[in-house]
C-alpha cells in the first residue's frame, strides 16, 4: 500500500518536472525566435529599401545608408554574409565566389571577397569597441572592404549611430558625431581605439557572463523544485506512516 502509493507519487512527481522543463525549453526557445526581431527567414521582399519613418532620427538614415553600402555584405539583419542571408538572392548571384565575380580572377573593376564576412547586429556584435568613437574610426578606415573610407563622414556618423542603436549598444537621443562620440560607451571594460587585438576579443566572448548568468538560473531552479518535490514525498510518506 505504502510503496504503491510511492511509486505513484514518484511517476505524477517526474511527469510534473517533465512537464515543467518542457514548458521552460520552450519558452526560451520562443525568447530566442522574438530576439530576431520576429522577423522570419522567409520574408518575401528581404532585398527592398527599409521604409523611412515620417521624422527619421540619425539612426533610421543610418539604417538606409547600411541598406544602401552595407547590407549586401553584412546581411539584411546585419548577420553577416551568411549561407541564409545569400539564399534570398536570386539563384544565379548565390554563389558570390564564382569564377569572374568576386574569385580571384575578378574583372578588373571587381575584387575578390573574403569568405567570412562578420555579423554586425546581434548578440555580442562589436564588442571589439569601446566606445562610438572607436566603431566610426575603424568602419571609416576600413569599410567598405573593397574601397575603404569612400564615403562622407557624416555618412559614417550615420552607420555608427545605426548600429549602436540597433544592437541596443546606445539607446540615448542624442546624434552622435565627434563632439560626443568618444564619450559614448558602447562596451564597457574595453580599451579604447581599436588597440584591443581581434584575438584578445575572442578569447573573451562578451556573452559569457549572461550565457552562464542564465544557466545558472535554470539549474538553480530545477534544484529547488527537486528539493521541494523530495520534501513533499518525505512529508507525504510521514503523514501516511502516522495514520497507517
Ligand atoms: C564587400 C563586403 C563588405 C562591405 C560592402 C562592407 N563590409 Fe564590413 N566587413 C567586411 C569584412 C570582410 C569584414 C571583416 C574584416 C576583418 O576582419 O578584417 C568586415 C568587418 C566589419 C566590421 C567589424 C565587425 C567586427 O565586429 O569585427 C564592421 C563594424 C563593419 N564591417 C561595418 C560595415 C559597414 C558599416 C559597412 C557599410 C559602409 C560595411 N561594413 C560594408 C566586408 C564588407
Amino acid at each position: 500500500m505504502k510503496a504503491h502509493f510511492l511509486a505513484r507519487l514518484l511517476i505524477v512527481s517526474g511527469f510534473l518536472l517533465l512537464a515543467f522543463t518542457t514548458f521552460l525549453a520552450l519558452q526560451s526557445e520562443v525568447q530566442a525566435q522574438g530576439g530576431e526581431d520576429g522577423r522570419g527567414m522567409s520574408m518575401p521582399d528581404r532585398l527592398a529599401p527599409p521604409p523611412m519613418p515620417d521624422n527619421p532620427t540619425q539612426a533610421d538614415f543610418g539604417r538606409y545608408d547600411f541598406y544602401l553600402y552595407c547590407m549586401t555584405c553584412h546581411g539584411d539583419r546585419g548577420q553577416g554574409l551568411t549561407e541564409e542571408w545569400r539564399s534570398a538572392w536570386a539563384p544565379g548571384d548565390r554563389n558570390c565566389w564564382q569564377s569572374k565575380c568576386h574569385a580571384a580572377n575578378h574583372p578588373p573593376e571587381g575584387f575578390q571577397l573574403p569568405y567570412f564576412i562578420p555579423y554586425v547586429v546581434g548578440k555580442g556584435a562589436l564588442a571589439r569597441f569601446a566606445t562610438a568613437d572607436d566603431l566610426f574610426q575603424y568602419v571609416r578606415r576600413e569599410m567598405p572592404w573593397h574601397w575603404p573610407g569612400m564615403y562622407d563622414d557624416d555618412i559614417y556618423w550615420k552607420l555608427t549611430a545605426f548600429l549602436a542603436h540597433e544592437n541596443g549598444l546606445y539607446t540615448g537621443d542624442a546624434e552622435i558625431g565627434p563632439e560626443n562620440a568618444m564619450n559614448i560607451v558602447l562596451w564597457p571594460g574595453r580599451e579604447s581605439n581599436t588597440k584591443t587585438a581581434p584575438e584578445e576579443v575572442a578569447a573573451t566572448p562578451p556573452n559569457k557572463e549572461t550565457l552562464t548568468q542564465v544557466g545558472m538560473g535554470f539549474t538553480l531552479w530545477l534544484l529547488l523544485i527537486l528539493i521541494g518535490i523530495l520534501a513533499g514525498v518525505f512529508a507525504l510518506v510521514r503523514i501516511n506512516a502516522r495514520k497507517t
